[in-house]
């Protein structure tokens, strides 16, 4: 497949590398493109089927609103950004990014996913802890299954993940923000994730 990973940063390049390595065309979206496999942003969304959204959750509108309606269309968008204030804390706001990309971008098809974890984790759900759970929220009931074999491809195995439903489910794992910033300065570590044990 080829994914436009929107940003170079930590989650972007973590996120890129191990899809790259999975057989995905990867085609970074950057402000600044450098080498071969960096673009401007509406370039990098045009030449693909799935988009990353690896920026910083204020920043994902304006983005993707740069981008415009027609090119994004109705592709696959999956969000795995938070908002985080200077004191790293996350300021959740109403709805959240995710509902509000989907409310401003109605034909794209927007999948939350990733959102409640340190970028390392992501790629390596169960080799740097013993138990780890990824919440997937989304509207589009066939692009969770894309988003699913994508997590698979990132290592999460199908009795990690747990669908919560509706897009509108997104808000409440952006509110598990806070508790992630409270945990990691309790521990003193990043090096950890949820798990729903049951
Ligand atoms: N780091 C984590 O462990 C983690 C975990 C869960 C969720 N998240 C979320 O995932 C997203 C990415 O996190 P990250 O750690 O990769 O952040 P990061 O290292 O700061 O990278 C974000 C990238 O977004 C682009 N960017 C920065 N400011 C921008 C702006 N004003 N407008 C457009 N693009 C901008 C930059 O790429 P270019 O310079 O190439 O444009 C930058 O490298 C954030 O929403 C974060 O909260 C992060």
């Amino acid at each position: 497949m080829n994914i436009a990973v929107l940003g170079t940063g930590r989650v972007g390049s973590t996120l890129g590398a191990r899809l790259t390595s999975r057989g995905h065309r990867v085609l970074y979206g950057s402000r600044t493109p450098t080498g071969p496999d960096q673009f401007d942003h509406r370039n990098a969304v045009t030449s693909s089927d799935l988009i990353v959204t690896a920026l910083p959750g204020n920043d994902v509108l304006g983005v993707l609103s740069e981008i415009g309606d027609e090119v994004l269309g109705d592709k696959i968008l999956l969000d795995p950004s938070a908002t985080v204030t200077p004191q790293t804390s996350a300021a959740h706001t109403g709805d959240g990014v995710a509902v509000r990309v989907q409310t401003r971008f109605p034909r794209t098809r927007v999948v939350k996913a990733l959102n409640t974890m340190n970028f390392a984790i992501m790629v390596d759900p169960l080799t740097s802890v013993p138990a780890a759970t990824v919440f997937v929220s989304g509207d589009d009931v066939a692009a969770k299954t894309v988003i699913i074999g994508l997590l698979g491809d990132l290592g999460w195995p199908d009795a990690s993940i747990i669908d919560l439903g509706g897009i509108d489910t997104a808000a409440a794992t952006e509110q598990i923000g806070s508790l992630y910033f409270a945990i990691a300065r309790a521990l003193g570590d990043t090096r950890f994730n949820l798990a729903v044990s049951r």
